[in-house]
């Protein structure tokens, strides 16, 4: 699949293939360029953008107007991974037919190719089959679903015991019945995710879901260590960008201030 444009069906492929998805979040249009050139199958604008770069205390604040500025930014950095836009809180769940009209926003004015929704309730599923029958594609997403922390209690690994465990088996299958083209399984017990994995002929794509995924999604401030001190424990930080960037910044400010800079080589 080098250098091609990823599609829905690639994705289904890979699964059949036993070859891992890569799925990671963007904001903006240099990050963008940098996960399209490392060729990551997914590129999510997830409503973490709240938290991580607009500074919210948590998802539940963004706005539409937030999600699609970001998503046509990230949109004009990607050429070959597939876009997906997350639907922020109170976007989709009021009914189907606004939820149609804002995922319709995401395609046609943010230039996603699919959205994401969170949680597997009645009325998700008849909106993702709405969704779905007018050419939507949707992803799913189980599990620790931040846009319900209030009910969550927190930030909670979930699904924990038998009953939670079923509930979030007979979601999967309900998903995947009203047509989602993958599943983020995020912050469940790794076995659930084995569990569930074979039983769905879509992708799963787990984030502190464990290694039996069909592929795995971190949102990119962390892995690239600009994110707070604190990170959970599924994080794994892959560069330090936050410590080089305190370090640039200092010495700039060092050297404007002792007069270092600028010398010759960096006037006209
Ligand atoms: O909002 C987000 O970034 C997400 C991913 C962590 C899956 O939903």
């Amino acid at each position: 699949m080098a250098g091609r444009k990823v599609t829905i069906p690639d994705l289904v492929k890979k699964k059949q293939d036993g070859q891992k998805i890569t799925m990671l979040t963007a904001y903006d249009c240099p990050t963008a360029k940098v996960l399209d050139e490392a060729e990551i199958d997914i590129v999510l604008v997830g409503d973490s953008l709240g938290m991580v770069v607009l500074g919210y205390e948590n998802t539940l604040p963004v706005t539409m107007d937030e999600m699609l500025h970001h998503t046509k930014a990230v949109r004009r950095g990607l050429k070959r991974s597939l876009l997906v836009g997350d639907m922020p809180f109170m976007s989709y769940q009021l009914g189907v037919p606004e939820a149609l009209y804002n995922a319709g926003r995401f395609l046609k004015e943010g230039g996603a190719e699919a959205v994401k929704l969170e949680g597997a309730g009645t009325r998700i599923l008849e909106i993702t089959r709405a969704m779905v029958e007018i050419g939507i594609p949707v992803m799913g997403h189980l599990g620790l679903t931040p846009q319900f922390v209030h009910q969550m209690g927190g930030y909670r690994v979930q699904g924990r015991n038998e009953e939670a465990a079923k509930l979030i088996v007979d979601q999967a299958q309900n998903l995947e019945a009203a047509g989602v083209f993958a599943l983020v399984l995020e912050g469940v017990p790794p076995n659930l995710a084995k569990v569930i994995t074979p039983q769905l002929k879509i992708p799963t794509l787990g984030i502190g879901a464990g290694p039996d995924c069909d592929g795995q999604v971190l949102v990119s401030l962390d892995l690239l260590g600009m994110s707070g001190a604190q990170s959970p424990k599924f994080v794994k930080r892959y560069a330090n960008l936050r410590e080089e960037s305190l370090k640039a910044v200092r010495q700039f400010k060092q050297e404007v201030e002792s007069q270092q800079f600028p010398t010759q080589e960096y006037c006209y």
